[in-house]
């Protein structure tokens, strides 16, 4: 039987943005009643365009963020409740660029161990050795330890990252855009890398990324987010060969661009994408939606199980 270990229930993240001086702050939806489970071992792919809130939903997982309203589960326990150790120990983020997520100032040896130093975990001896066996485990000769991040590639930068995210041992890694600021031939080493370390350590996944060939190599299922809600999740082998909301079809059928923040090119979609503060009534994909009908613009589509398994919110499948 498999064992769900992250779960999120009806989370909620909402912001109050300013508007300028004389307006009135408005308030930004980024996460809308979004239910998800991740089952042990399992890899959910977490995709949609830039501003759609992958990384709102990231930072509510890893518990950095209180949500506005529900809750988030690891292996049945509110994440709420559980202190900066017991969640470090269950759950570590990998970052986009290296560059920016890297302390320049520090060595390798630094980098890694600082989970341990804050938690004051093993004396220094312990924690060089176990930076050592982490280096090992990333693909790194030990003589990187003394190096700083100038001296390493991009490639090998991002290797220090995901030693770093792993120093704690947790049992779940969010990959947030893990490779979108490589060169895209060391992209496909960072992924195999994150594929073979998944099955060395046991490892479970939520990969976050617009590039769907991403998410195809590595997940075990998908769901696919459009302004706060995931409009469509299921197991990727179906989702990929019978994507039923018509924005999931229009994201397999898009060539995105490789930099995240550019979004979907404009044909594929034609209208922009829309103001997160001001949230379209009935569907919100309806004033881009080449299916749309006229229920779609006064009523919210409810959700409704997929063919295949999983969900879809979509009044076409009623
Ligand atoms: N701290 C914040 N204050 C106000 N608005 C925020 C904050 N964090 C995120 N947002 C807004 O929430 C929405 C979702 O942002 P988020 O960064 O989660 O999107 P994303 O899907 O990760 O995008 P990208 O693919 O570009 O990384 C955006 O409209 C963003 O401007
Ligand atoms: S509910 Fe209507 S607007 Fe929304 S995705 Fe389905 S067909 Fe398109
Ligand atoms: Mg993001």
């Amino acid at each position: 039987m498999s064992e769900v270990l992250l779960e999120a229930r009806e989370l909620n993240r909402t912001y109050s943005v300013s508007r300028g001086l004389l307006a009135r702050p408005a308030t930004l939806c980024a996460v809308s009643g979004v239910n998800l489970t991740v089952e042990r071992g399992g890899v959910l792919g977490l995709v949609g365009e830039s501003g759609c809130g992958k990384s709102t939903l990231a930072r509510l997982l890893l518990g950095l963020e209180a949500p506005t309203g529900g809750q988030v589960l690891i292996g049945g326990r509110p994440v709420s409740e559980m202190d900066r150790l017991e969640r470090a120990r269950k759950i570590q983020i990998i970052f986009q660029d290296p560059n920016s997520s890297l302390n320049p100032r520090k060595t390798v040896l630094s980098i890694v161990t600082l989970p341990l130093r804050v938690h004051r975990i093993g004396d220094r001896r312990e924690r060089e050795n176990r930076a050592a066996e982490m280096l090992e485990l990333v693909g790194l000769p030990r003589r990187v330890l003394t190096r700083l991040p100038a001296d390493l590639s991009g490639g090998q930068r991002q290797r220090v990252a995901i030693a770093r995210a792993l120093v704690m041992r947790p049992e779940i890694v969010i990959c947030d855009e893990p490779t979108s600021a490589l060169d895209v031939s060391v992209q496909s080493q960072i992924l195999n890398l994150l594929q073979d370390l998944r099955h060395e350590l046991g490892l479970t996944y939520l990969m976050i990324s617009h590039n769907l060939a991403v998410v195809r190599h590595m997940a075990t299922r998908v769901a696919v987010m459009y302004l706060g809600r995931i409009v469509e999740e299921g197991d990727a082998s179906s989702l990929f060969a019978e994507p039923q909301h018509p924005y999931t079809r229009i994201l397999l059928d898009s060539v995105l661009t490789p930099e995240p923040g550019k979004g979907l090119p404009e044909t594929a979609l034609g209208a922009s994408f829309p103001d997160p503060t001001e949230l379209p009534a009935g569907c919100r994909f309806h004033p881009r939606c080449p299916k749309a009908m006229a229920i779609c613009s006064s009523e919210a589509p409810r959700l409704t199980s997929r063919q295949g398994g999983g969900r879809v919110e979509c009044h076409l499948q009623d």
